[in-house]
């Protein structure tokens, strides 16, 4: 049985990850989740498996050598995937410095350990031992608005965010381990993600969010800034799919080609929230356009991002499978029977959160 440790695993995309493989490979696998639990990890996503006898949750810090040590020392890990991060840019733009704490520092505790605990005697590593290292194509700086490039693996790392500047640093913590100790790793660059349990500090939980209230919609700028959209299921899938089939101290680029500017997508979700509401119900009456607000830009806004997903579909066979319009579709559906989890993940500190970054709106 393959013991993997997930960091990270109560977050977004760590946890529908989790689900992914439970899913996949039911008691064929064991996973041990790491999470210090910050405001953007919640037991409250796993609260389905999280009596599994082959599913062990750890509350540590990825920062915490010794913690992280012990976990590899009481346990034959034969899989690392390093979801932990902090990584909302908004918030790196005020706080940097825990931005490098947690996606530098921690990135080098978790390969440190990994490698002391799968190293051999001669400087090899045990056989199977895989490292993932989840990261984004943040990374790959801001494509021209009006330009058919794509980010590929080859595309040189220009960071704009102290988020992105920590994860690209990161990303190079765990190339020079490859290049060094040819330590076994991969590195997966992917573009944004949505879906269930997505912390509405991110453009589309909080627009949801924010329509269902009849709060005002921000949009930062003129709302022209480009993203590529991946349903996370497809993401988790990736992951999986290059970790056990791809080729060993290589980068995959996972993206769902799928670009839209963000007013497109706040467009779409109005137009699904009106169609998905019951008759009847009285949200129908506010959920429309004029909750649209345009506010003051980003720094450093990052114009467009766009993955080309060429390499993971040519080698794996990977492509995205959810179309946007059906993504968007089972987000608001899970939203709409979540209440509570959105209830919970919304009083409290995202509250000062929300004043201090939107002020009054
Ligand atoms: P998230 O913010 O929802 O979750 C992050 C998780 O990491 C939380 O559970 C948090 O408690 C945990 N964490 C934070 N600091 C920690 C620490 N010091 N020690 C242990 N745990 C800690 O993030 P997400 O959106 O699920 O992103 C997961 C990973 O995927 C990140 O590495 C991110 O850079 C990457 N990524 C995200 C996206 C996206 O669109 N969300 C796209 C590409 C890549
Ligand atoms: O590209 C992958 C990255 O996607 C991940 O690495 C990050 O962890 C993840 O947070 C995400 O970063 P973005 O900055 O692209 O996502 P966010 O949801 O914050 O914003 C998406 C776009 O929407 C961006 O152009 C900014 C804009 N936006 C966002 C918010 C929160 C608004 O216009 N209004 C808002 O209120």
């Amino acid at each position: 049985m393959r013991t993997y440790l997930v960091t990270g695993g109560a977050g977004f995309i760590g946890s529908n990850y989790i689900h992914y493989m439970f899913g996949k490979y039911d008691n064929a696998i064991r996973i041990i989740n790491v999470d210090a639990l910050t405001y953007a990890g919640n037991l409250a996503n796993l609260k389905d498996i999280e009596n599994r006898e082959n599913y062990t949750f750890i509350r540590a810090d990825i920062c915490d050598r010794e913690a992280i040590a012990k976990i590899f020392r009481g346990n034959d890990i034969d899989r690392v995937v390093h979801f932990a991060a902090e990584t909302h840019v908004d918030r790196s733009i005020r706080t940097p410095e825990v931005f490098v704490q947690t996606n530098v520092l921690g990135t080098a505790v978790m390969l440190n350990c990994a490698k002391a605990a799968w190293e051999l005697p001669d400087g090899s590593f045990k056989p199977g031992k895989k490292f993932l290292h989840v990261s984004t194509d943040e990374v790959y700086g801001s494509l021209p608005e009006d330009d058919n490039a794509f980010f590929y693996e080859t595309t040189p790392y220009d960071p704009h965010s102290p988020y992105s500047a920590s994860k690209a640093s990161s990303d190079m913590l765990v190339r020079s381990y490859m290049d060094t100790y040819h330590f076994p790793a991969n590195i997966t660059n992917c573009s944004n993600n949505y879906g269930p349990y997505q912390f509405p500090e991110k453009l589309i939980p909080l627009i949801i969010n924010n329509a269902l209230q009849g709060r005002k919609l921000p949009v930062y700028g003129d709302g022209k800034n480009v993203r590529d959209w991946l349903y996370v299921e497809d993401h988790a899938k990736a992951i999986d799919m290059v970790q056990e089939q791809g080729r060993l101290f290589e980068t995959y680029n996972i993206g769902g080609h799928n670009e839209k500017q963000n007013i497109e997508i706040i467009h779409i979700i109005l137009e699904t929230l009106q169609e998905m509401l019951p008759e009847g119900d009285p949200r129908k009456a506010y959920v429309n356009e004029g909750l649209i607000t345009y506010v003051e830009d980003r720094k450093g806004h990052d114009r467009r991002y766009a993955i080309a997903p060429d390499k993971i579909k040519a080698e794996i066979g990977w492509e995205p499978e959810t179309r946007f319009r059906d993504g968007i579709r089972k987000t608001i559906r899970w939203f709409f029977e979540n209440e509570e989890w959105m209830e919970n993940v919304t009083s409290g500190d995202y509250q000062k959160y929300y004043e201090e970054m939107y002020g009054g709106r």
